[in-house]
């Protein structure tokens, strides 16, 4: 069974919201690395690496099903922040934005009857529980470490040995 147009035009767009979450976060790691915080750098920078799988894998899962890919513009990122939770707070918004955009393809997937695409989005939602958990930990631990250099820095290095651990797993 062909993937409907309706699907095919939402994953598209889903691809083109991947990838602008990637670039995103690639731009919040440029502005980590400025501020010589090695470790919220390399969070921000893995998980560009991350959405960019996503991305594909959303192109592929198209492929498969005989639909067409249109990439779409990818519109310039913010690159610079008030502080480093509130690069954090605009990460957790980008994603409550994505978790939000996988439920409608789910929805539609649903509605269509279209289960492969049902079964395949499974993994997505499970991931935007897990991604959306760790930065709200993090905003939760930036707002105790509120007006103290010493705890932020320590919540620096605390980011980067968080992310070489999941990264070994
Ligand atoms: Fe691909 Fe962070 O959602």
């Amino acid at each position: 069974m062909d993937i409907s147009p309706k699907l095919e035009a939402a994953i598209n767009e889903q691809i083109g919201i991947e990838f602008s979450a990637s670039h995103a976060y690639l731009s919040m790691s440029a502005y980590f690395e400025r501020n010589a915080f090695d470790g919220f750098a390399q969070w921000m920078r893995l998980q560009s690496e991350e959405e960019r799988v996503h991305a594909v894998k959303f192109y592929q899962y198209l492929i498969d099903r005989g639909g067409v890919v249109r990439l779409l513009a990818i519109e310039a990122p913010n690159w610079d922040f008030e502080s480093v939770r509130s690069v954090f707070e605009s990460s957790l918004a980008q994603e409550q934005s994505v978790t939000q955009h996988i439920y409608d393809l789910y929805k539609i997937a649903m509605d269509e009857s279209d289960f492969a695409t049902v079964s395949f989005l499974k993994w997505f939602v499970d991931e935007q529980v897990e991604e959306e958990k760790a930065v709200s930990d993090m905003i939760d631990k930036l707002k105790m470490a509120e007006g103290n250099p010493d705890s932020l820095l320590l919540l620096d290095r605390y980011a980067l040995e968080q992310r070489a651990s999941d990264a070994s797993n």
